[in-house]
């Protein structure tokens, strides 16, 4: 395992592991993988053998997650790989996870970025070019209104 030796802010040297990837599985909210309050099934455990199975932990991290903000969407996974965010919604299969990390795993051995195959495409939230994103960023820029009292 390949460490990298980098300074901290308080001036000490330490040795990490980068690595290329991480996927951050929401497991920890109130929606997620609460199959009895009509979500997703809890997949945590499929999660962990597919990323075992395939020897990933050198390379891409996981991350059993709190509620990663979509809950409306659950199951939801985040995987970040060489920076790049890719956001996933309604991931309640085996079959998804299975393909997830098949996605994974041939970015590993390409060691790049791939275009998320057919077997995904469906459950990826693309937030960058959402038609909603356009509008939610016009509305943060706006005239801004008090927004004391916006989360209860
Ligand atoms: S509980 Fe999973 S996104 Fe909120």
């Amino acid at each position: 395992m390949k460490k990298t030796r980098i300074q901290r802010l308080d001036g000490k040297k330490v040795d990490v592991v980068l690595h290329l990837g991480n996927v951050f599985v929401c497991s920890h909210g109130l929606c997620c993988g609460k199959a009895e309050r009509g979500y997703g099934p809890d997949l945590r455990e499929l999660h962990q053998a597919e990323w075992h199975r395939r020897k990933l932990g050198q390379t891409v991290y996981l991350t059993p997650s709190g509620c990663l903000g979509l809950c409306a969407l659950g199951n939801t996974v985040l995987l970040i790989f060489q920076g790049k965010p890719l956001w996933f919604h309604s991931f309640n299969t085996a079959e998804q996870v299975s393909a997830l990390y098949d996605y994974i795993e041939a970015m590993v051995k390409a060691k790049q970025l791939l275009p998320v195959p057919d077997t995904l495409r469906d459950s990826v939230l693309d937030r960058e070019v959402h038609p909603d994103m356009a509008s939610l960023v016009a509305a943060l820029e706006g005239p801004s209104e008090p927004r004391i009292g916006a989360c209860k």
